[in-house]
């Protein structure tokens, strides 16, 4: 597929909460939670500088990636990009800058998670070499002040 002349990755700043919240309403509408609050993507963004990236086009976001590690492994969530600028290969150069961030601060393994219907995920992960776990759960627990 032919890609776009003009797209430019560059990394997500909090002034562009509105727009992208505007675009996961859409993109990525169950993966949202609490933490994406502007209030929790400032806090994720300040503790990640330059990892998170969003994708523009003649000046409209059209994808977004939020990149970030624990000192030990990456995380990469809401990889995403708007219907109509699908396969032109946004998603895999953000995937690609957001990894080479990593990589800059010495973080060589990165983990994504995917819902297990969302076949359109799986396919761009794994079009982009990245192996399906069959061998581990992830296990969740929510804090409550007692
Ligand atoms: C997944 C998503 C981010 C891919 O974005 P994209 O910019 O279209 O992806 P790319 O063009 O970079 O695709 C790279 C490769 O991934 C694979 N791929 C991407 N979309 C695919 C699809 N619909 N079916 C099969 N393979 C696909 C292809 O191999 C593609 O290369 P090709 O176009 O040369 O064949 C986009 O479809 C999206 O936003 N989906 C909704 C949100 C979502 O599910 N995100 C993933 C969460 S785990």
């Amino acid at each position: 597929m032919s890609e776009f002349k003009n797209v430019e990755i560059r990394p997500m700043t909090i002034d562009d909460y509105d727009e992208i919240f505007a675009m996961w309403q859409i993109t990525t509408k169950r993966a949202l939670s609490e933490a994406d609050s502007r209030e929790n993507i400032d806090f994720y963004l300040k503790r990640n500088p330059g990892m998170s990236q969003v994708a523009v086009v003649d000046g409209k976001i059209v994808g977004t990636v939020l990149c970030g590690h624990d000192g030990r492994r990456g995380f990469i969530h809401h990889m995403a990009v708007a219907e109509n600028y699908r396969r032109h290969n946004i998603a895999k150069k953000m995937a690609k800058t957001a990894l080479d961030a990593l990589s800059n601060e010495g973080i060589s393994k990165t983990h994504i998670f995917c819902y297990t219907n969302n076949n359109l995920g799986q396919s761009f992960w794994t079009a982009l070499g990245w192996q399906k776990r069959d061998d581990v759960f992830v296990f969740s627990y929510t804090y409550k002040k007692e």
